[in-house]
């Protein structure tokens, strides 16, 4: 045994830039919480020192780390043992050490799936269909959550198709990939209307949709978490619609990770969450 093993373990974010990530925040709150010896920091990784960086993870006193942007498809290649889940996804953000091995999964459709199930009991009940904006990294981990959970159709609304069609080769005829003005088309037969895109997040062009053909019934979920509440939520809102917003996405992904690293399985709460809210709140103004 080193002095390294036996000192509290330290975990990292790696990404470029990092200094936004609230991750720190998430992990700080839950070593507090749970009264753990162990540390959580960030990590700026230019992506040509990438390889180095994780071959000596372990000499750095890591003992694993989340990966995000730009990282999080490069780091498959260095990892040694990489979870069905990851490799679906093409990408992993939780790294973590386990018989010496560097093990990679993806927790983003975890996370998706159980602020779903914490935020809205019960939404895949009927399951049926979805209609998923956006045909990026996030959407896929959607796509792969909604397919789990047995929705048989999902509609793909995408500016670029050949995204989507992509997205339609790797999950298969359940996806429909379809363009912007085919929305108003999909929207009434829609349980679950999913918003992956970067638009309506702050600094970014507004999302701009019609849910009035929508059945009363949809609930509709943004993932974008800044601002909480974005135009897309308080259009559903003002129309009548349950919605669940985009932050407990971020909590619930980071829960994995912290019991690999920390040995504890921390617990998503509102406690956590409003330190969340204040945060974003106090980014806005
Ligand atoms: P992530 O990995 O977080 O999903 P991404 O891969 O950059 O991020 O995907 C962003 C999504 O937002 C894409 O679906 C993108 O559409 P395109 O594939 O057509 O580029 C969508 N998006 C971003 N800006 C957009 C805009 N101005 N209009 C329409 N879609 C936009």
């Amino acid at each position: 045994m080193t002095d390294l093993v036996q000192s509290a373990p330290r975990a990292c974010i790696i990404g470029h830039p990092v200094a936004h990530s609230r991750s720190p925040m998430v992990h700080g709150f839950w070593l507090k919480e749970l009264s753990l010896a162990g540390d959580y920091t960030r990590e700026d990784v230019r992506p040509e020192d990438l390889p180095g960086f994780i071959a000596s993870l372990r000499e750095r006193g890591y003992v694993g780390a989340n990966v995000t942007v730009p990282h999080k498809e490069a780091v498959l290649g260095l990892a040694d043992v990489v979870s069905e889940t990851a490799r679906a996804m093409g990408a992993a953000n939780t790294l973590w050490f386990e018989d010496g091995l560097l093990h990679a999964d993806n927790t983003d459709v975890t996370g998706f799936l159980a602020n779903l199930d914490e935020r809205a009991p019960g939404w895949d009940r009927r399951a049926g269909t979805a209609t998923v904006l956006g045909a990026g990294g996030a959407a896929r981990a959607v796509i792969f959550g909604l397919l789990a959970r047995g929705f048989s159709t999902i509609h793909l609304v995408n500016r670029n198709e050949e995204r989507s069609l992509a997205l339609k080769a790797a999950f298969g005829p359940a996806v429909k990939p379809c363009g912007w003005d085919a929305l108003d088309a999909a929207l009434p037969a829609t349980n679950l209307l999913v918003n992956t895109t970067s638009l309506g997040m702050s600094g970014q062009p507004p999302l701009v949709v019609d849910l009035a053909p929508l059945p009363d019934t949809a609930l509709v979920h943004d993932i974008v978490y800044i601002p909480l509440t974005t135009g897309l939520l308080s259009a559903a809102r003002a129309r009548g619609l349950a919605t669940v917003d985009g932050l407990g996405m971020l909590l619930h992904q980071a829960v994995p990770g912290f019991s690999h690293w920390f040995g504890r399985t921390p617990a998503v709460t509102e406690d956590l969450r409003a330190i969340l809210v204040r945060d974003i709140e106090r980014a806005a103004a």
